[in-house]
């Protein structure tokens, strides 16, 4: 893992939060790369599941909703962790983090024995407008989720999708966590992609398994190892409050397999509570067989963040070549920032460069993803790519400008696993790219 952050930093994927004010625990900033890499994480999700489908509806909500959304919903009552304090240093830890010892939990730093759990709520809570009172109390959304059972309504009334259909979200979500750990794992600012997929009740499992199989082939998508992801079936009492049947996607990450994604029957839990609390009514009218009824709700739901490390911590590789140590990110085309990166041998020579940036402006055009690199040395500029996950290097030298005359207009095309090196001709060099990237 210490590996990883220290690419991530060096790179420019991934830094600290408030960094040089000595950060701000749970918080992270993406660099240039690591927005390159979240999007395309996100585009593919956005094409997967709502682009590619007639029954989705993509939304984006307020991050800041009305206290009462968070009332019905049942987070102010339920959305907490326990959490235990050590009398001696203070320190404040995850009562389930803390492994008991002949029935008692230690304090990890200083060995004291430590007091009794109490339930800590984890929604971070602000106040909005310019009275600090219980009325102008709101949150900093604990889950996506709730902006589009809120919307259900609008969405029907726009719309009069017929059952079965989705409301589908990608936005940032806030949970005041005890104990951030494991880099961008546990993190207390987190985005989300989600989806809440109405049916009627009867038919609930077949959605469910239809969308057990779409997440496994998101997996594939960003390009996870399957032998690395795993399926769990949420134990009765394990499952949060709302949910009937959980099946959590967990991953074999650097510091073990834990939780990558969800998936969750809902049941009405969400409609019922806000007809209730809202007094709105949010059922639909089936014209088939003339009924009125609540949908049940179908909830695949994903982490950014956890995506992300999955990615990077699978794709991280160490290995020789030349007789070299390496380390190089082994990623997917699909997700990797950048996809060609393209060298004049020598920066100083006016003609190479001016080659290389033609070459560059012509591939740019057609692949997106591509970068123009006169940095360093050759070598280095290898190594640098290697490392951000960059799968060819294409290099402009003086045989492409005809020193021998037999290769003029021919480039060296570099492949980042094998580290082989091909000469192709220009013309030919547009398709190769595009049919070993696309
Ligand atoms: N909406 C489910 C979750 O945030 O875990």
């Amino acid at each position: 893992m210490e590996k990883i952050i220290s690419l991530c930093k060096r790179r420019g994927f991934i830094y600290q939060g408030s960094e040089i004010y000595g950060g701000l625990a749970g918080t992270w900033d993406y660099g240039p790369l690591g927005v390159a890499l979240k999007n395309n994480i996100q585009n593919l999700w956005w094409k997967r599941f709502v682009l590619d489908r007639e029954d989705m509806y993509g939304m984006d909500a307020a991050i800041l909703m009305n206290q009462n959304v968070w009332k019905a919903s049942g987070h102010v009552a339920g959305f907490a962790d326990p959490l235990v304090e050590c009398p001696k240093c203070h320190m404040r830890f995850r009562a389930d983090h803390i492994e008991d010892v002949d029935g008692v939990k230690h304090c990890p730093t200083d060995k004291t024995i430590l007091g009794a759990p109490r339930m800590f709520n984890m929604m971070l809570k602000t106040n909005v407008g310019a009275l600090e009172d219980d009325s102008s109390i709101s949150y900093l959304r604990p889950e996506t989720a709730q902006g589009m059972f809120v919307n259900f309504k609008n969405v029907l009334d726009s719309f009069h999708p017929k059952l079965p259909f989705g409301m589908a979200q990608i936005g940032k979500a806030f949970r005041n966590e005890i104990a951030p750990r494991d880099f961008i794992f546990r993190v207390r600012e987190l985005e989300q992609m989600e989806i809440e997929y109405f049916v009627k009740p009867e038919n609930w499992d077949g959605s469910f398994e239809e969308f057990r199989k779409e997440m496994w082939n998101y997996t594939k998508d960003v390009g996870l190892p399957q032998e690395m992801v795993h399926e769990l079936e949420v134990a009765d009492g394990d499952r949060a409050h709302y949910s009937k049947r959980t099946i959590d996607f967990e991953f074999d990450f650097p510091f073990g397999k834990s939780e990558l994604y969800g998936l969750a029957y809902r049941t009405d839990f969400d409609l019922k509570s806000h007809t209730t609390g809202s007094t709105v009514d949010l059922s639909y009218f089936d014209e088939e067989s003339k009924t009125r009824f609540l949908p049940h709700c179908i909830e695949p739901s994903f982490g950014v963040g956890r995506t992300m490390l999955a990615v990077l911590s699978s794709a991280y590789t160490e290995d020789e070549l030349g007789g070299e140590t390496r380390a190089y990110l082994k990623l997917s085309p699909k997700v990797a920032p950048v996809l060609v990166a393209v060298f004049p041998l020598l920066k100083n020579k006016p003609e190479l460069v001016g080659k290389a940036r033609e070459v560059y402006t012509n591939l740019k055009k057609e692949l997106g993803r591509v970068v123009f690199d006169d940095n360093g040395n050759i070598g280095k500029r290898y190594r640098r790519q290697d490392e951000i996950g960059t799968p060819f290097c294409v290099t402009i030298d003086f045989d492409t400008l005809g020193e021998k005359p037999e290769l003029l207009d021919t480039v060296t095309v570099r492949d980042r696993d094998t580290g082989e090196q091909k000469r192709l001709s220009l013309k030919e060099l547009t398709s190769y790219l595009r049919d070993a990237l696309i």
